[in-house]
């Protein structure tokens, strides 16, 4: 990919945090100048501030994003994100962005964006990215249960929406790549964010059907810049950075 855009380490404000569960929340960050151009997919590095027992930054998708403002949807999972959902308006958080490769175009006209968890959040742009272009996207999510999903509002307003759950609170029953859509309806392209083995399924799903399908990856990461390389993935042309060389990659290049 060009990287016909620098990447800045900003101190950027907290504008509002907004909890949907215990654990999962909203940060709004503001720029007081234009923020650099951000691809769909791409991800911020975000120091964890206050905190002196995590030191090296998190990795996080950029949720929504506009000139002056970009937002995050977090997951608590451990003591990192912990420390970010501490934050409160007013705070100021340095954040290392815009990382990683985006979204390819897709080759037809009728893609699937299928997400599970916090992987619904790259998607979200994606679908305001498609709908600008005049490509209607189709959403599938799942979550565990309804009240895990924010916002569903918002990926309604983009396109059609269809939901699983493991405990039939909403949508249908199941797994995503149990929902009946996939078998009732033709799609031109696939592109997953979520849990690994989630994303495995769906892409064995694609192959199946002979879809392109990009996955987003969530490896662990240090460095975000391509230097630690403890985010490497092997792919059928050896091990790759997921970092630099990805999050995203054609599920084809990956030995899954
Ligand atoms: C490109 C990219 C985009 C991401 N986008 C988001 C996002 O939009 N929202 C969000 O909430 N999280 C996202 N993540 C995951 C997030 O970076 C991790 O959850 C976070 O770094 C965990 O830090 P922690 O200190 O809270 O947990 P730790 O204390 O480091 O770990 C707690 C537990 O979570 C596991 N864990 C940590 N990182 C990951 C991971 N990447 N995948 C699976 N398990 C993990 C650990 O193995 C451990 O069991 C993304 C990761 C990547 C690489
Ligand atoms: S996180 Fe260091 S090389 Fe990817």
């Amino acid at each position: 990919m060009d990287k016909d855009y620098p990447i800045v380490d900003l101190s950027l404000a907290v504008s509002s945090v907004r909890f949907f569960t215990d654990t999962l929340f909203e940060v709004k960050l503001t720029s007081p100048t234009p923020l650099p151009k951000i691809h769909t997919g791409q991800f911020v590095q975000v120091q964890v501030p206050g905190r002196s027992d995590v030191f090296l930054r998190r990795p996080i998708s950029i949720y929504k994003h506009g000139e002056y403002e970009l937002s995050l949807l977090i997951q608590v999972v451990g003591k990192g994100t912990a420390g970010l959902a501490e934050a409160k308006p007013g705070d100021h958080w340095q954040v290392l962005l815009p990382l990683g490769n985006h979204f390819r175009e897709p080759s037809g006209q009728k893609p699937l964006l299928v997400g599970g968890g916090v992987g619904i959040a790259p998607l979200l742009e994606l679908g305001n990215h498609l709908k600008a272009k005049g490509i209607p996207p189709t959403f599938l999510l799942g979550a565990r249960s309804s009240t895990l999903f924010p916002e569903l509002d918002e990926f309604e307003s983009l396109g059609r929406l269809f939901i699983t759950t493991e405990d039939d609170s909403r949508g249908e029953l199941g797994y995503v790549t149990d929902h009946s859509i996939l078998h009732s309806e033709a799609f031109t392209d696939v592109y997953t964010c979520g849990p690994t083995p989630m994303m495995k399924a769906v892409a064995k799903w694609s192959k199946a059907e002979g879809l392109p399908c990009q996955a987003s990856l969530e490896n662990l990461m240090a460095c975000g810049m391509g230097v630690c390389l403890c985010c490497v993935e092997p792919t059928v042309a050896g091990h790759k950075s997921v970092c630099t060389d990805g999050p995203i990659f054609d599920v084809n290049e990956l030995l899954w």
